[in-house]
């Protein structure tokens, strides 16, 4: 029996969990590939720091051209941080005619379309499960869909620790500074926590889903990257008691000007199924013409579940579903609603229109059903409002003073 050989690039959370599983599942990818799966090399960064991980028979090194040159190597897994030198390091794997897998969101959002093509050129593969969602299969269940089905609109929640510090503020009371050093404490978010509380993470994710589904990057004059810094205690307290819960989603659709990327954060109403999101889980709701709304859930992050993403990436390798953008231009106005949640950071909450008022919270927050909110916000400028997502229905007499 042959083998399939590895080299797995970076030995930190995610290349450790792919060393780990490829050993724990040793005999089911045997059965499954037709052949043994060996890792012949890693590449690190700080060779001191890895000398325990030493193993007979793998090239341990932070020469990449070492592992470049290794006869009869077939895949190389990218567990990389930022954009160089990964990009640089899958180009020249490619060019060797080698597969390649990555988990790194940052470089593929910025390459990817260029990897692609190399890989095509090539007649070799890029599998990148892992950059969306870790663990959930979103980009093999795209693939999947895309075969017959064109989809319409995403909405999804990708960036675990955000989701994790919404939650956490909503259960605890406490504020946003104060939750996320405690994320930071217990290991739920970085040390340096930009990339995911100001969207950026998310951001990456979403340019990758927008080149799998429309064939296009999303229109940067349009695109949205808004963090959750600005969620107050009292923003999540009063809309709790609204019967909403704060969560930042991703929102992609085609229109008229090209792919619309939004990342934001959104209030969600009990009827929609993002309600129960809770913690560091990730949930993406993919609407298709066909077979209607799918919906995904599940770990988007962490040692095994990036892992089990990348292992799926390798046997894909040997039947890969090949697939066009596959999409409908989505018809609806840009916003995907019109129900808005006004907050008044202490004012007085006058709404001097004729709108539809779903429910008010004192003189704290209210609830409102509107096509004006652009002028709305244009003209209270000292408001913040926030999008609401889902059904919002049994409302009319929540009038709660
Ligand atoms: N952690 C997750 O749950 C998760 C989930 C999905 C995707 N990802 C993505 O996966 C990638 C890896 O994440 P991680 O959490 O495993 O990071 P990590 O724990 O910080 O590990 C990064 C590894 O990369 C190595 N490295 C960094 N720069 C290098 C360079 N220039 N040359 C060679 N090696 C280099 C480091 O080497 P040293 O150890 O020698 O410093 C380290 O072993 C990132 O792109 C991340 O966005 C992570």
């Amino acid at each position: 029996m042959s083998d399939l050989n590895i080299a797995i690039l970076g030995f930190g959370t995610v290349g450790k969990g792919v060393h780990h599983s490829l050993k724990s599942h040793q005999s089911r990818l045997e059965k499954v590939l037709g052949k043994s799966v060996r890792v012949v090399a890693i590449l690190v960064k700080n060779l001191e720091k890895h000398e325990q991980s030493r193993e007979d028979g793998v090239l341990l090194t932070t020469n990449y051209e070492e592992i470049i040159n290794l006869h009869d190597l077939d895949v190389i897994v990218d567990a990389i941080i930022g954009c160089e030198p990964g990009n640089s390091y899958l180009q020249k794997a490619l060019e060797k005619g080698i597969h390649v897998v990555t988990a790194n969101k940052e470089m593929f959002a910025h390459h990817g379309e260029e990897l692609l093509a190399l890989a095509q050129k090539k007649g070799v593969t890029v599998g990148f499960e892992a950059t969306v969602a870790g663990g959930v299969p979103v980009i093999q269940t795209i693939k999947q869909l895309l075969q017959v089905n064109r989809i319409q609109k995403v909405e999804a929640i990708l960036n675990g620790t955000s989701n994790f510090i919404l939650s956490s503020m909503r259960k605890d009371g406490h504020s946003f500074e104060a939750t996320l050093q405690a994320a930071q404490e217990n290991g739920y978010a970085e040390a340096d926590p930009t990339n995911d509380i100001e969207g950026y993470d998310a951001f990456y994710k979403g340019v990758v889903l927008s080149q799998l589904i429309f064939g296009e990057k999303p229109n940067e004059q349009s695109t949205i990257r808004k963090g959750i810094r600005e969620i107050t205690a009292d923003y999540v307290e009063c809309a709790d008691e609204l019967g909403l819960r704060f969560r930042h989603i991703v929102t992609l659709f085609k229109g008229n000007d090209g792919v619309q990327c939004r990342v934001e954060p959104v209030l969600i109403s009990m009827e929609h199924p993002f309600y129960q999101v809770d913690g560091v889980q990730n949930a993406v709701s993919i609407k298709t013409d066909l077979v209607g709304t799918v919906q995904l859930q599940g770990p988007g992050a962490g040692m095994y579940p990036t892992a089990s993403a990348i292992l799926e990436d390798i046997i894909q390798i040997s039947r890969p579903v090949s697939t066009e953008p596959a999409y409908l231009e989505y018809q609806g106005d840009a916003s995907s609603s019109s129900k808005w949640v006004f907050f008044s950071n202490n004012r007085k909450l006058e709404l001097p229109y004729d709108i539809k008022v779903l429910a008010r919270l004192s003189d704290k927050a209210v609830v409102v059903e509107t096509e004006e909110v652009e002028r709305i916000i244009l003209e209270h400028p000292l408001l913040t409002f926030f999008e609401l997502i889902g059904d919002y229905r049994h409302t009319t007499e929540k009038v709660i003073v």
